[in-house]
């Protein structure tokens, strides 16, 4: 399973709800996990592998344990705002100050189909809420603050040239 890398247009999609929690999505989410550890992240959403479900991996505190699969998640609470630095798997070395909600209420299914309400703040909130972006298309440069944004722009570019030379067709 590779981590699709910006400007790939997959990334721009929004991802289709799971219908059921079957094998196939079971085999999914463990490839997900490993996917996600072996890159150092602490969340990997499915459209970043290419995959137009809305299944989420994280592990904020990078233990292994406990609830870190979740299927059809969704904000049905925001409060607060903050502004932190963060990153992106599908944007190897660039990072920038994004404006987020404080804390968020998060509902969404385990692998075993039961329904969970997450209360999250600080990073945990943050996560949350850059995953169900790329479920919805939003990448966290459509996010980012200006400054960031000024900063970053020599970068952002050259993330373009580099998937055009390796996407050129003739
Ligand atoms: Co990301």
């Amino acid at each position: 399973m590779e981590v699709l890398i910006y400007p790939n247009p997959i990334l721009k999609c929004k991802a289709k709800s799971v219908e059921e929690i079957d094998e196939e999505i079971c085999q999914i989410a463990e490839a997900m996990l490993d996917t996600m550890y072996d890159a150092c992240g602490i969340g990997l959403a499915a459209t970043q592998v290419g995959l137009s479900k809305r299944l989420v991996v994280l592990d904020v505190a990078g233990k292994k344990t406990g609830e870190r699969v979740f299927v059809n998640p969704y904000i049905v609470e925001e409060q607060g705002e903050a502004i932190e630095e963060e990153g992106c798997l599908s944007f190897p070395g660039l990072s920038g100050k994004v404006m987020r909600s404080q804390s968020v209420t998060v509902i969404a299914f385990n692998l075993r189909g039961e329904k969970l309400k997450i209360e999250a703040e600080g990073l945990l909130s943050r996560a949350w809420q850059h995953e169900i972006d790329h479920l919805n298309g939003i990448l966290f440069i459509d996010k980012m603050t200006p400054a960031s944004m000024i900063a970053n722009k020599q970068k952002i570019k050259e993330f373009e040239l580099v998937y055009h030379d390796n996407n050129a067709s003739f």
